[in-house]
């Protein structure tokens, strides 16, 4: 099987995308798989990558990044019957088309999350690993995500969306309470978030969120609640997905929330993969998982966020339909935990959708 592996890509989880997409490379490796990495810097460009040269692995406070130059020039060629890259030799000249029989956007967020890519994809005729179209936007988009689980009955707690050059009326700020989280609607890893608890720093917090997306969600926080993340992969057979039991967060940042630099630049795993939960628990949040999944649409994998609260009641935080894949990410050791090691993982991705 010839898989191009994209990673990197146009959106401010570039770091985050370059580490999964090492990841990927890394689980590929073997006689099955003939792999082609495609790095997308963040000025949009396509170009081949040689993924030990790149240094695509986050730690030691670095962040890797594609880089203009890197390699040869890609171009996605549309074609009847199935597409290809056509990849040209930029020192030579010369160009190569590269008939790949799948690929694997190991891209977060922006032009690799949310739809975008996977409709360039279809249009050329080029399998992909991952969600299609709709449910990817859909996904991407917290706003969405919400309206359409809140009208299938599932919890997903209080919120508010300013669109371009909206500010949050008097009445909105009473029915959300302090403290808020301002989030940029369409992100991920993170970025963009504030954490506020005096209303006086809700315009530093919309101008920081606005600078990653112009559509802002404002969430009122829960209190005396639990982070649960479940990990959720598509059956092979057409019947219900398989859920990993719920991860939970246990070092959830100074600020006391889930952020950039305790998801990936901490020492230690933020999470504990065994959690003590109540009874039910388990089965309620792989249970809600799944239907997370199936409503939303969702193809190959996933990853469904939770807050539990005092009372045993699951609200769904976010769904994510290419969650990280970093070695030190939360779904590749919650199926590893679950008996599901990393490359057979990604095989497993791989020939869903190739068939
Ligand atoms: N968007 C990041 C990669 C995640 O949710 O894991
Ligand atoms: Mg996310």
């Amino acid at each position: 099987i010839k898989i191009a592996v994209v990673l990197g890509g146009q959106s401010v989880e570039h770091p985050v995308s370059c580490a999964s997409g090492a990841g990927v490379i890394a689980a590929l490796a073997g006689d099955e798989f003939d792999v082609v990495p495609v790095g997308i810097t963040e000025s949009g460009r396509w170009v081949t990558v040689d993924p030990e040269a790149a240094k695509l692995a986050i730690g030691d406070g670095q962040l890797p990044q594609i880089t203009d130059g890197t390699g040869s020039e890609v171009v996605v060629v549309p074609e009847a019957g199935g597409g290809a890259l056509r990849v040209t030799d930029t020192a030579g000249g010369t160009s190569v088309m590269s008939e790949v029989d799948v690929v694997f956007p190991v891209l977060h967020g922006a032009y690799g999350e949310d739809g975008t890519i996977q409709g360039l994809l279809d249009l050329a005729g080029i399998p992909y690993v991952g969600s299609g179209v709709l449910a990817s936007a859909v996904s991407m988009d917290k706003e969405f995500t919400k309206r359409l689980l809140a009208a299938d009955g599932i919890a997903v707690g209080e919120y508010v969306v300013l669109r371009r050059g909206r500010e949050l009326s008097m009445e909105q700020r009473e029915r959300l309470g302090l403290p808020v989280f301002v989030k940029p609607a369409r992100a991920g890893s993170s970025l963009g978030i504030t954490k506020v608890t005096d209303w006086a720093d809700l315009p530093e917090a919309l101008e920081t969120a606005r600078r990653v997306d112009p559509k802002v969600i404002i969430e009122a926080a829960l209190t005396g609640i639990r982070e649960l993340e479940c990990g959720v992969l598509a059956s092979e057979d057409g019947g219900a997905p398989d859920v990993t039991p719920p991860l939970e967060v246990l070092d959830a940042g100074p600020e006391g929330w889930f952020d950039f630099d305790t998801k990936y630049l901490g020492s230690e795993s933020p999470y504990d993969f065994a959690p003590q939960l109540p009874d039910g628990v388990v089965q309620a949040a792989q249970e809600l998982a799944a239907r997370v999944f199936t409503l939303l649409d969702c193809s190959d994998l996933a990853r469904v966020d939770f807050f539990l609260l005092a009372d045993g009641t699951l609200v769904v935080n976010e769904i994510n339909t290419m969650p990280g894949l970093t070695p030190q990410s939360g779904v590749p050791l919650a199926w590893a935990a679950a008996g599901v090691d990393y490359a057979t993982l990604v095989a497993r991705l791989v020939r869903m959708a190739v068939r």
